[in-house]
Order: structure tokens, then sequence, then C-alpha cells
């Protein structure tokens, strides 16, 4: 920083896409706080407007032009109002996967930064201050960014975290962008996991969500120089006293590996919800996704899953009408789901993905995919719904989140990731409540405090 303290100025950040983006938001603010940035509520406020972007379904890069498309219009307003400019700075895997190309369609945009790149953002953010040419910076050097972001986040909002163990791809699943966009797999030491594990508890997080591209696919570099995978690195975290939950996502079936199977059933910290994306129930059509695994084999980690730790809950991702899919394989795929049964769950039609195999091939029709992903969605959200329901009178350990919206009422989750609306004092923001589920909500549950006891923490 210079010898002149800027005037402090306000960033807005747009997060699209998955929970990876959720936590380099965060990152991407952490990065430019010394640069004099704080983080404003709306875009209209802001100085700097950053975009970080998904690219895994046409729909969500779409988006991005038409949200900038807006963004130029409240800029050119300001302007004839004789206010400050506004820098933009489209990131994320969009950024990665078209680079200049968002130059071109929209020139409005400042600088473009994948997502391997944003501990240059102050860099960038300060040459795109002056005049010159615009910056594409899109180098895929992943260690770089850990070393060089801020060693510890800055700032810790609420009781949950997510913490990024591993980022990026080896599997190159025939319709998926992401090992293009986040490059290959990458497992971050565990001293520095740990280091930042102390530092969110120590600013009151008490659940950590582990993230990765492939995250059972974790084998990071140990205290000693030897591999831990992800079982060794949950017990580590489990171990220390301010972590009263842990989660992991998303997970690879093929990664699935026996001692983390069996971290199921003996770490108690660890919640017993498990996302595992099956994609599709015939065996042709995920040997065509190149998915590595058949149908039974997923099955069969679900139940060896579920032997570990009975009250285990399942979600998964589907994509339905994957170039090939016939009406018999959709059937294999509403099999699996009903022999499976999912407490939660994501399904997409396939949206074919410029430079991904699949991309290339003779595709089913979207009245076909509309179709198919209607009647998924129909046995999925009666999924849901019984799952939910299954939950009514029972009594469950809920970790107590924010203030609810009326007077005396907390929000929380419990340990399926549901949310629950109970009444209890705001001083056991943060602590594990014991309490009755006496309502499913649409969309999350009701219930009655017994107990604020339940956690020690
Ligand atoms: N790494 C995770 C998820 C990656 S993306 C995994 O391995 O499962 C999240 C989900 O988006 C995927 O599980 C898949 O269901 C969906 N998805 C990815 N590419 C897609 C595409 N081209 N069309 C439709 N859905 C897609
Ligand atoms: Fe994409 Fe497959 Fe990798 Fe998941 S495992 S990120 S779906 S390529
Ligand atoms: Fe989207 Fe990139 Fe995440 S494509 S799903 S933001 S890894």
């Amino acid at each position: 920083m210079s010898a002149e303290t800027p005037a402090r100025k306000k960033l807005f950040v747009k997060t699209y896409g998955c929970q990876m983006n959720v936590y380099d938001s965060t990152r991407m603010a952490d990065a430019l706080a010394p640069e004099g940035y704080d983080e404003a509520a709306t875009p209209e406020e802001a100085d700097l407007v950053l975009l970080n972007t998904c690219h895994i379904r046409e729909k969500a890069a779409e988006k991005v032009y038409s949200d900038l498309g807006r963004i130029k219009k409240m800029a050119e307003a300001r302007k004839a109002e004789g206010g400050a400019g506004i820098l933009v700075g489209v990131a994320g895997c969009v950024a990665q996967a078209e680079g200049a190309e968002i130059l071109r369609r929209q020139p409005m945009v400042d600088f473009v930064v994948g997502p391997q790149a944003y501990h240059r953002l102050p860099e960038l953010v300060r040459e795109a201050r002056a005049p010159g040419p615009k910056r594409v910076d899109t180098d895929f050097p992943v260690e770089d960014k850990f070393e060089a972001l801020p060693k510890i986040p800055r700032r810790q909002t609420g009781p949950t975290a997510f913490l990024t163990v591993q980022e990026g791809c080896d599997k190159f699943c025939a319709f998926c962008v992401v090992p293009y966009t986040r490059g290959a797999e990458y497992s971050r030491p565990v001293a520095k996991l740990l280091a930042e594990a102390e530092a969110l508890v120590a600013s009151g997080a008490r659940e950590i969500t582990l993230l990765g591209q492939n995250v059972n696919a974790y084998h990071g570099e140990g205290p000693e120089g030897e591999i831990w995978g992800l079982a060794r690195l949950l017990e580590a975290l489990a171990a220390m006293e301010g972590i009263l939950r842990l989660r992991y996502v998303t997970s690879h079936p093929r990664d699935m590996s026996e001692d983390l199977i069996a971290a199921h059933g003996s770490i108690a910290k660890l919640m017993p919800y498990l996302h595992l994306p099956v994609q599709a129930g015939s065996d042709k059509i995920l040997k065509a996704m190149n998915r590595k695994h058949t149908a039974a084999e997923y099955v069969a980690i679900i139940d060896r899953c579920r032997a570990a730790r009975p009250d285990l809950a399942v979600s998964g991702d589907f994509i339905v009408g994957f170039p090939g899919e016939t009406e018999a394989d959709f059937q294999d795929t509403l099999a699996l789901v009903a022999r499976v049964g999912y407490a939660q769950a994501y399904s997409f039609a396939y949206s074919p993905r410029p430079g991904t195999p699949a991309a290339d091939l003779p595709q089913v029709s979207e009245a076909e995919k509309s179709d198919r992903l209607q009647r998924l969605q129909a046995l999925l959200v009666k999924q849901q719904q019984d799952f939910a329901q299954s939950r009514l009178g029972m009594e469950v350990e809920v970790l107590l989140e924010r203030v609810g919206r009326k007077p005396g009422q907390m929000v929380g989750r419990s340990p399926w990731l549901q949310g629950v609306h109970l009444d209890a004092p705001a001083a056991l923001m943060g602590r594990i409540v014991r309490a009755k589920i006496t309502e499913v909500r649409a969309n999350s549950l009701a219930a009655e405090m017994i107990d604020a006891e339940a956690s020690a923490a």
C-alpha cells in the first residue's frame, strides 16, 4: 500500500454456482480489504463489482451477460447524475472458460480473473483504475493462490463456515467443465488447513464444511511429509474442541474409501448427511459419462455408509437427457432413486458445454429432457417430503445459526441440513440445543427447545 492511505471504497461481490465460489467470494473480499475495499450490500452503492461466475450449465453462464447488461445501465445512470465511475471484474469459471471473449461481448468489463489468480486481484484492480490495456488473468498455478491469499480469513460471520481443502478435478466426466475451469486436482497441506480451521473457530465458527470439487479424493501433505486422506483430516478436525460439527462436499463415488466410510461411524462430529452424486442409474449412460462406476457399485457404497451410520441421510445430483439416454435408461435412474431414497437432491437437464466430449454427440430433444426432468423431480420431491415428515416428533440436535424474523425466534440446522425454527434466547447462538420437531413446513421444520445444554461449547 502507498504512503497515503486511500479512502475506503465499496465492493459488491455477486456469487453464482457452487459452495466453492461462496468460499472464494469471501477470500476475494479478504484480498481486497487491504486495498481499501469494504463490502457493500447492493451493487448500487459499490465502486467495484465482482461477478464470481459459474460455467456448469448454459443458463448459469448466460446469466452473467444479462447481469452485466444491468450493471452497465446502472453505471451509465450514475455517470449521467455526475456520480463516480464503477469498476467491473468478472471472476470464476466463466472467466476461466471464456477469458478475453467476455471483454468482446461486454466491453464495459474492466478485467477478467480466473479462479486460480485471485491473489493477484489487488494488482488487477489497481491496474484497472489506471488507463491502459485491460487484463485477462487466467493463469493456473493453484499453489500460489492459497500461499498468497491472506493467511486466515479476516472475518467470520456466523457459526457455520466453509473451508476449501481440495480444488480441481482429474475425473473428466464427459459432460463437465470443471476439470477445465478449475484445473487439476490439488490438495492443500494439512498444517495450513488446521491453522485456517483454528482461525475460523476463534472467530466463531462451530460447524465447518470441507469443500472440494472432489473432496473425498483429498490427499494432502501431513505434518511429517506423509499423505493424509480425508478421513484422517476429519479426525484431526474433530479433535479440535471448538468444532461441534463437520461436513464435507462434494464427493465422487470412486473415492469413497473404506476409512472414509468407517469415519461416518466413528466420528460423532461428522454429520449423518452424505452428498454423493450418481448422475444416472443406467450403466450404459454411466459409462458414456465416464463416471467409472456402475449403478450397483454406487448402491453398495450407500449401503456400506448406512451400515456405518444408520441415521445417514443421502443427497445426490442427477442429469437427465445425457446424449444416448433412452426411456429405458431413464427408467434405470428412477429405479435407482427408488432403491436409495434421497433426503435431498439436485437434478438437471443435460446442458451441452463447449469443449466437453459429450457436447459433440447426438442430443436428446429438449422436450424429452424436460419431460424426464419433471418425472424425476416428482419422485425426488416426494422422497424429500417423506424424509422431512419422518422427523416429526423426533428429538434432534439443532445448531443455532442466526436470529429468526419473529421476536424470540432462532434459526438453526438439524444434523441433516434442514433449517429449524424455534424459540430460544439469542445468547445461545452457536450452541447446539436439543429440540423436538413439532411441524414440517415446505422448506423447513419448526421445533420446541427441550434442552439448551446439549453442547458444552
Ligand atoms: N464435483 C461434483 C459436482 C460438479 S457440478 C461431482 O463430481 O459430482 C454439480 C452438478 O452439476 C453435477 O453433479 C451434475 O449433476 C451437474 N452438471 C454438471 N455438468 C452438467 C451439464 N453439462 N449439464 C447438466 N448438469 C450438469
Ligand atoms: Fe465434474 Fe465429474 Fe469432476 Fe465432478 S467428478 S467435477 S462431475 S468432472
Ligand atoms: Fe460452477 Fe465452477 Fe462451481 S463451473 S459449479 S462455479 S466449480
